[in-house]
């Protein structure tokens, strides 16, 4: 009986003592809560507005080789200053992110669409500039963003003072290069549009009479067609003591030939006779086919090139295919760097360009279609100028998802050992870099009388596979070389202009 009670009171002890138990750990725990609420509270309030950071090691639960634990990344995912904050690079990259149809599909394709349908130039300026000069705003103060700016070659800091601008008036032009001779609706086969400077007059009379005849010129077998011949010209300001813009326009009148801007004709500014030639042709030449854009020191296998066009147009489906808005071929140079070797003229310092260069035709000589050239004036519109010509056409081709076409017979190094003294060596090629007025003079007449002898000659093919990376000889290898080329638009590129 007594252990009967006995086992009653430890149930009724229990049932006492368990709430009060719990009741006191709970006000325990509250009681911690509270303080250590406090605590964090008062220690981060204290030094008011830092927002919450993640601390350098924060660990989230994962696989690692401590098994519950993995690190974060320490670092974001994205390049904050891509390409080292390179001038040319940061400036680019605001337009190119403007136009990016992913990103901003509505203003790239009200942009497409207002390119695409307007012809008229002063309306055109007004609406692309601003976009171009927004980089530069900004950017603010190009030079200061430059490290060592003063100590950079002086024709890199001329160029960075004026890449800004480009719409250089012309002071001399020919009148009716394209229309004279023609039918109605109809332009020259292929306009040969030479880069040359004032005092080259040489050169220039060498091509008038071998392979810049222009005219009506027979292919080397079949038809030909219609040529015209420009020459582009900027002015040499240090000539001034010897003033030659009377001679110029004494020789315009002669030939009807010479294009001149207002700008001074140096090697970082021919890129602006390539981005000014493109506007003055699609208002003076747009029905052009082909055109032809190269130095006066080189020699050009016209007849054979009328060939080559023509049969080109046939391949591709005849003017207006969709394989003549993408036409270009040359001596095409893939994934080359810039050069950095301070002492030469080529160098570009990696403050201003950083990465690898798009494919791009090599400057003695390229030939594009009409159509092309049309779409090239639109598109580097939103290209910022680059000092080296042939380098900056590869950027805008390249944001128009055009590949250029290599082609051997286009050779801007000139034969490769051996090969130029084989009989019918000049046969076998388009173009050749580098040759002087006489040797233009020669070759030209002897190409001409051993014509028949080699009549069963064919251009040249590749001889050795091609390394396809890095054949630019001017450069040298710098960090940048393995980087891959992003394609700012996609593969398909801007197909609208
Ligand atoms: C271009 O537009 C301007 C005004 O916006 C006009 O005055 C000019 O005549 C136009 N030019 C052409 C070639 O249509
Ligand atoms: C840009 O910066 C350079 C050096 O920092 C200075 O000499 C120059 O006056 C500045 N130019 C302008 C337009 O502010
Ligand atoms: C290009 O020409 C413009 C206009 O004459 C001139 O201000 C600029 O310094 C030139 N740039 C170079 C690199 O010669
Ligand atoms: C060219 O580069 C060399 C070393 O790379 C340097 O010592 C020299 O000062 C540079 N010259 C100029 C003009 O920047
Ligand atoms: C023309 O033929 C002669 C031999 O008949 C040869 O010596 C010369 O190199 C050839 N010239 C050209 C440009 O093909």
């Amino acid at each position: 009986m007594a252990r009967y009670h006995c086992r009653w009171r430890r149930v009724l002890l229990c049932l006492c003592c368990a709430p009060c138990v719990l009741v006191g750990s709970l006000c325990v725990y509250v009681t911690l809560a509270v303080c250590y609420g406090m605590t964090t509270s008062t220690s981060l309030s204290s030094p008011a507005p830092i927002p919450q950071i993640l601390p350098e090691n924060f660990i989230a639960p994962g696989l690692t080789r401590n098994v519950y634990l993995a690190p974060h990344p320490t670092s974001s995912f994205w390049d904050l200053k891509p390409h080292g904050g390179a001038l040319w690079n940061r400036l680019q990259l605001h337009i190119d992110r403007h136009y990016n149809p992913i990103l901003m599909p509505k203003s790239s394709k009200v942009h497409n669409d207002h390119l695409d349908t307007n012809n008229n130039n002063s309306n055109y300026f007004q609406f692309s500039l601003p976009t171009l000069s927004a980089g530069f705003s900004e950017i603010g103060n190009l030079t200061s963003q430059m490290e060592h700016f003063q100590e950079l070659p002086l024709q890199m800091q001329m160029f960075v003072n004026s890449m800004h601008f480009r719409d250089y008036p012309v002071l001399i032009e020919p009148a009716k290069l394209c229309g004279r001779g023609i039918r109605k609706g109809q332009g020259p086969l292929l306009l040969l549009a030479i880069k040359t400077q004032g005092l080259n007059f040489e050169n220039r009379q060498a091509i008038r009479q071998t392979w810049g005849w222009a005219g009506r010129v027979a292919g080397a077998t079949g038809k030909g067609g219609v040529v015209r011949r420009v020459f582009l010209l900027g002015k040499n300001h240090e000539e001034s003591h010897v003033d030659i813009s009377e001679l110029l326009q004494l020789e315009n009148r002669h030939y009807g030939d010479i294009l001149q801007w207002d700008f001074h004709d140096s090697f970082f500014n021919l890129t602006l006779k390539d981005v000014l030639l493109w506007d003055w042709l699609s208002t003076h030449c747009p029905l052009a086919r082909f055109v032809f854009k190269g130095d006066d020191d080189v020699l050009l296998r016209t007849p054979a090139l009328l060939d080559y066009l023509r049969e080109q147009t046939i391949q591709s489906g005849g003017p207006g295919s969709e394989g003549m808005k993408v036409f270009m071929v040359g001596d095409v140079i893939r994934a080359a760097v810039p050069n950095r070797v301070n002492s030469t003229k080529y160098f570009i310092p990696d403050s201003f360009y950083k990465g690898l260069y798009p494919p791009y035709g090599g400057g003695g000589g390229v030939v594009y279609s009409g159509e092309l050239a049309l779409r090239l004036n639109r598109i580097s519109r939103r290209v910022h100028l680059y000092p080296i010509d042939d380098v900056y056409v590869g950027m805008c081709l390249h944001r128009l998802g055009v590949h250029p076409i290599h082609h051997p017979a286009f050779l801007t190094f000139d034969f490769p050992k051996k090969e130029g003294v084989e009989q019918c060596a000049y046969h076998t090629i388009l173009l050749v870099h580098k040759r002087s007025p006489a040797q233009v003079m020669k070759l030209w007449s002897e190409i001409m009388r051993n014509q028949t002898e080699c009549s069963n000659t064919i251009l040249r093919t590749e001889k050795e596979k091609k390394n396809t990376l890095l054949i630019d000889p001017f450069s040298v290898k710098d960090n940048e070389g393995q980087e891959l080329l992003t394609d700012p638009w996609g593969r398909s590129g801007n197909s609208a202009l």
